[in-house]
């Protein structure tokens, strides 16, 4: 396996407060890794700092070279892709305008672009019915969706996933997440970041478990779905008693 993402003692500040706080990471080309942690662990702080949309400290480096010396736009160019915890949408733009626009560091490719739209039309059927449909008038399932396929039209190598199953039903949260392992096999590298620890531990192949900027725990997701730790913090379960 080859290392796609590694990240060194990172440090993020706003102002005088650190939010996060020596996090070091690692990803393998074509894994799912997670990050999960309670509200204000830094996760999404951590995932700005990756985009370069935030200063920080540390080594981090993606593929062979070193991120830190990358522009936001370079990095964009060399396939990481954020999808916000806000999705970010433009509500007043159709669905189909939404997934053009994902495409727009490729705008020279008209053809291309066509036919990744007709791929992602083929993934997502709920957004080709809705093509020229608003985003804004789109369910909260269907915006996630939205948000999915327009960084997909960015032909991602690295997706950046902020909480995708925010504000989402069960069953909708189980489709995202089904959806997330389909980019996995077209190749795509996901770090996903999650609140949901139990859909994230279960889609992911690798995790790390963020509390107030700090990594707690670390290891392979089966694993750590079966931390007693991790039971108790994140999964909603007892810790039996040793005796
Ligand atoms: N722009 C900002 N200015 C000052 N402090 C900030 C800013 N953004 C985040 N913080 C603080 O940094 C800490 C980490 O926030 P962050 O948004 O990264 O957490 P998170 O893990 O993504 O939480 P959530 O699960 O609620 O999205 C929090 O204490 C937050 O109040
Ligand atoms: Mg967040």
């Amino acid at each position: 396996m080859t290392t796609l993402l590694s990240v060194e003692d990172l440090h993020v500040s706003y102002g005088k407060m650190e939010a996060v706080s020596g996090v070091s990471l690692d990803m393998q080309a074509g894994q799912i890794v997670t990050v999960i942690g309670p509200n204000g662990a830094g996760k999404t702080t951590l995932l700005s700092a990756l985009m370069g949309l935030l200063p920080c400290k540390g080594r981090s480096r993606y593929e062979s070279d070193d991120l830190t010396a990358l522009s936001t736009e370079e990095r964009v160019r060399r396939g990481i892709c954020l999808v916000p915890e806000r999705r970010e949408l433009f509500s007043d733009m159709t669905v189909a305008d939404n997934l053009i626009l994902g495409a727009y560091t490729r705008w020279r490719e008209r053809r291309a672009v066509q036919a990744d739209l007709d791929e992602v039309f083929r993934r997502f059927p709920k957004l080709a019915e809705r093509r020229r449909q608003l985003a804004g008038t789109l369910s909260g399932g269907e915006q996630q969706m939205l948000a999915l396929g327009r960084a997909l039209m960015a032909k991602p190598r690295l997706l950046l996933l902020d909480e995708p199953s925010l504000g989402l039903a069960p069953l909708i949260v189980r489709e995202i997440f089904r959806i997330v392992v389909g980019l996995r096999e077209l190749g795509v590298s996901i770090l996903l970041v999650e609140q949901n620890a139990r859909a994230a531990l279960e889609t992911a192949d690798f995790g790390y478990v963020l509390e107030t900027g700090c990594v707690v725990h670390s290891g392979p997701a089966a694993g750590l779905a079966h931390d007693p730790r991790v039971i108790a913090s994140y999964l909603g379960g007892k810790v039996e008693p040793s005796s």
